[in-house]
């Protein structure tokens, strides 16, 4: 009998898919969900709020250790709830999500969530979405997926996503500033954003969401249900 949540692992660099495909695995399994980008956005943010100095750590740790933040799934998204309203919207900006892979790359920062990330692993299942998930987070997961597609067809997906949500931004820009995060994400001294060993690594470029999601599913159905790790409730 298996009394150990099981966890999928989604890394990559932004705007590969991963919100997507770990949403639609997500509801499809059943399974809880956990954003991790989300929480370093929402300390970013939140510290940008409080004009808290950047370069100072202690106010930074003590705010990641308070922030109380609940994930939401609708049929519109992922919600995300910060003392009591919905800030997906506010936290979904490049300048929010810059700020968020600066504080990133700071140690104490990355310890002071480490746990609260680990908390999100409930039966039945978990699918974590993130940059370090396989590789630190969880390295105990069953089922690992290294998720990247090229930098100009992510600043392309980022540039829709954002006009639909009426956010004036143009391409190079953006591209420049992807390209900015992606090297701060790989180059960085603390868990740095490289695919986990034995990742299924999928490239987005050219597929079609849905495809995506399908491989996944049958790696899932590979690595966990058919291998009889799917979590079983105690009596
Ligand atoms: O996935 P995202 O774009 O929402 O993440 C925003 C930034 O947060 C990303 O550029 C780096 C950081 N991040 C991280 O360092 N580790 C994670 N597990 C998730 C995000």
């Amino acid at each position: 009998m298996i009394t150990t949540p099981p966890v999928v692992t989604v890394d990559g660099p932004s705007g590969a898919g991963k919100g997507t495909l770990c949403r639609a695995l997500a509801q499809r399994l059943g399974w809880h969900l956990l954003d991790s980008g989300a929480l370093y956005r929402l300390l970013a943010w939140e510290a940008l709020r409080r004009s808290l100095d950047l370069t100072q750590l202690a106010p930074l740790v003590s705010l990641a250790t308070q922030l109380e933040v609940r994930f939401v799934m609708t049929v519109l998204g992922l919600q995300i709830i910060f003392e009591g309203q919905d800030v997906s919207q506010q936290l979904a900006t490049e300048a929010v999500g810059s700020t968020a892979s600066k504080i990133a790359c700071l140690s104490p920062i990355r310890k002071a969530l480490h746990q609260r990330q680990r908390a999100f692993c409930q039966p039945p299942g978990l699918i974590a979405d993130g940059r370090d998930m396989g590789t630190v987070i969880f390295p105990e997961a069953r089922a690992k997926i290294y998720l990247y597609a090229s930098l100009e067809e992510r600043a392309s997906r980022r540039l829709r996503q954002l006009q639909s949500r009426s956010v004036n931004v143009k391409f190079e820009p953006l591209l420049g500033e992807m390209s900015e995060r992606d090297q701060r994400d790989t180059q960085r001294l603390v868990a740095a954003l490289a695919a986990a060993e034995g990742a299924l690594l999928l490239d987005s470029t050219d597929l079609p969401i849905e495809q995506v999601i399908q491989l996944a599913l049958n790696y899932v159905e590979c690595r966990v249900i058919s291998k009889g790790l799917a979590y079983t409730a105690p009596d």
